[in-house]
């Protein structure tokens, strides 16, 4: 029997930001899938209704369904939840498809149960989810999701998540070239070591970055949004990124970089309206591709998951 239900928007993230892999991300504003998520009685976890993609219905083969499993068994009360995900945003298309569903679950089942979790442990939960869809818990994306903002995964083990400033003038322009990119494959071209010089520009970037977003100095976020160590193993899996990326800089955008593990490309500019003639380029180069594609332009969520009506 049912007790309570909430539906929620579960926002779509960009993460690594370029510098950052795996520990830079954040949160978009108008791209995102929404969930209805309700309490029983009868203490199992069941996916209801899937629309918008054809995802597994089993409980344990789906990113939001172990997520929520993973919470309840911390809750340890024989309480279970159903689950309905309407979505939007595509399953690898690099703007955190899985982290939306893991994230959007965990935090509404916490709010029908008042709130016994931290939102820290939220993602802690919601990287089971993360860890069945690509095989490995990464919290770059469901971090932000959950947080809202950009949020910076200071250490792993253990888990230190750090909400850092939005400036408030800062709009994310994204291309998703319908083409899927699963996460693990992208992940396998990435090589395991790196030599210190690599390492040295990235940590400089990472902390550029940072220092940009805390100071709201918008040339320090653009000077350090450079990824010496994995976009150039990446991008050959993107079409045209070189291209994107040179019309991006061109019309103004303060970086740009793969979102998350691609396909998707995002830019950061400064102001609604560069934001949109980045876009405009972008739409003008990849309509030479001959493939299909959508492209957003969004604000930052600073907030995250939250409730619609
Ligand atoms: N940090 C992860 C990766 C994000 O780049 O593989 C996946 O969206």
């Amino acid at each position: 029997m049912t007790t309570k239900s909430l539906k929620v928007f579960a926002p779509a993230t960009v993460a690594n930001l370029s510098c950052g892999f795996d520990v830079l991300g954040c949160c978009l504003d108008t791209v995102g899938d929404e969930m209805v998520i309700a309490l029983t009685q009868d203490p199992n976890v069941t996916i209801t209704k899937i629309e918008g993609a054809d995802l597994p219905l089993e409980t344990h083969k789906n990113v939001a369904g172990v997520a929520v499993e993973a919470l309840l068994r911390q809750y340890d009360q024989n309480i279970g939840a159903t689950i309905e995900i309407y979505k939007k945003i595509k399953a690898g298309s690099g703007i955190g498809s899985s982290a939306a569903s893991s994230a959007g679950a965990v935090w509404a089942v916490n709010y029908l149960l008042g709130r016994p979790f931290t939102k820290q442990q939220l993602v802690s939960f919601a990287m089971e989810g993360e860890k069945l869809a690509s095989g490995n818990a990464h919290a770059d994306n469901v971090a932000p999701a959950l947080f809202g903002g950009f949020t910076l995964v200071r250490s792993y083990h253990p888990l230190d998540i750090i909400k850092l400033n939005t400036p408030k003038d800062i709009v994310m322009t994204i291309i998703h070239p319908q083409i899927e990119v699963k996460t693990s494959d992208s992940r396998s071209v990435i090589k395991n070591k790196i030599s210190l010089q690599k390492a040295i520009q990235q940590w400089g970037n990472v902390g550029g970055f940072v220092a940009g977003l805390c100071t709201n100095d918008y040339q320090l976020i653009g000077r350090s949004l450079e990824d010496v160590i994995i976009e150039p193993l990446r991008s050959i899996l993107i079409p045209e990124f070189e291209k994107v990326k040179n019309i991006a800089l061109e019309k103004g955008a303060l970086g740009c970089g793969i979102s998350g593990s691609g396909p998707s490309i995002f830019a950061l500019s400064k102001g609604l309206q560069v934001a949109k003639n980045v876009a405009e380029g972008i739409d003008h180069v990849y309509k030479k591709t001959g493939l299909e594609f959508d492209i957003h332009v969004s604000k930052i969520n600073t907030e995250g998951v939250k409730i619609i009506l």
